[in-house]
Parts: structure tokens; C-alpha cells; sequence
């Protein structure tokens, strides 16, 4: 994957309260083009593959639980620069750390539940692209 495209999930605490379209609003007037979108429920199994590179990491089994108590919207994104240009978008991991008008200061509700992730490099976001999406939706 070139970089210009970055994957994302609105997470399921951001769904239950009805933030979907809040969020999407920050995405695309953040310059960001919606490529591929869906809406689906992971098992606790499935969200533990997707993070299987934070499962020595104390927070994995709440991770796990948390990101598949209820539907999530997975999207890849395109822009510029899309991989480093939306962590900018979604601030800090913890929204007590992030920025004013990112997506986490506004959506987020503790450091687990941060109501979006973004792919941290060209690789994860491809790897993580083609776990959510196959090769035909990702054209
Ligand atoms: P993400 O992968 O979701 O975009 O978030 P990130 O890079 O900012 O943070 P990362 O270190 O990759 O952590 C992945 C997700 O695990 C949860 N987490 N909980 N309770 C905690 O201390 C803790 N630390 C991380 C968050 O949901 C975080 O987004
Ligand atoms: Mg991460």
C-alpha cells in the first residue's frame, strides 16, 4: 500500500452512543476520502489476532473484550500523508493527553476506550486493511 491510505475502526463504545456520523464529519473535513466501509461485531478471538502485537501488554484481555462487545465501522482512509496526517486527526492515545479538535479529545472516554484507532505505519496499515477488507472492496 502506497502512502496515501491509512485503516481505521470506530470503536463500539463510539457506535453505541450514536458517534458514527460525528466522527466521519471530523474525517472528511480533515481531508480524508472514505475508500472501503463496513459494519461488523468481532469476536473476542478475531479482535485478539487483530491485536496479537500488544498481547504481552497488560490491557489485552480488556482490549479484546472491549473491541468486540459491539459493532465497530472499519474504513481505509485516503489522503496524503494518510498514516501520519490521521494520528495528527485522532490525537493522543489517552484524551486526557490529546489535542484540542481531534477525534479522541471529542469522542474519546478513557485511554481503552479512545473511540477510533489509526494504523501506526505503511505496513500496519496494509496488514490491517487486508484483515477488515478483501482484495476487490480495497480498489
Ligand atoms: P490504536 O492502535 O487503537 O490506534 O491506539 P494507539 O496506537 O494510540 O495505542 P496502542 O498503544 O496501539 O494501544 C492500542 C489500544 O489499546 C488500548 N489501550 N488501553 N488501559 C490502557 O492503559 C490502554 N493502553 C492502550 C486503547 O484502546 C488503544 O487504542
Ligand atoms: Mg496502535
Amino acid at each position: 500500500m502506497a502512502n496515501n491510505r491509512t485503516f481505521t475502526m470506530i470503536k463500539p463504545h463510539a457506535v453505541a452512543d450514536n458517534n458514527v456520523g460525528g466522527i466521519i464529519k471530523l474525517i472528511e473535513e480533515g481531508g480524508f476520502r472514505i475508500v472501503a466501509i463496513k459494519k461488523l461485531q468481532l469476536t473476542p478471538g478475531q479482535a485478539g489476532k487483530f491485536y496479537e502485537v500488544h498481547k504481552e501488554r497488560p490491557f489485552y484481555g480488556e482490549l479484546c473484550e472491549m473491541m468486540s462487545e459491539g459493532p465497530i465501522f472499519p474504513m481505509i482512509l485516503e489522503k496524503d500523508n494518510a498514516v501520519a496526517d490521521f494520528r495528527t486527526l485522532i490525537g493522543s492515545t489517552d484524551p486526557a493527553e490529546a489535542a484540542e479538535g481531534t477525534i479522541r479529545k471529542v469522542y474519546a472516554k478513557s485511554k481503552a476506550e479512545n473511540a477510533i484507532h489509526g494504523s501506526d505505519s505503511d505496513e500496519n496499515a496494509a496488514i490491517e486493511s487486508s484483515f477488515f477488507f478483501s482484495e476487490l472492496e480495497r480498489f
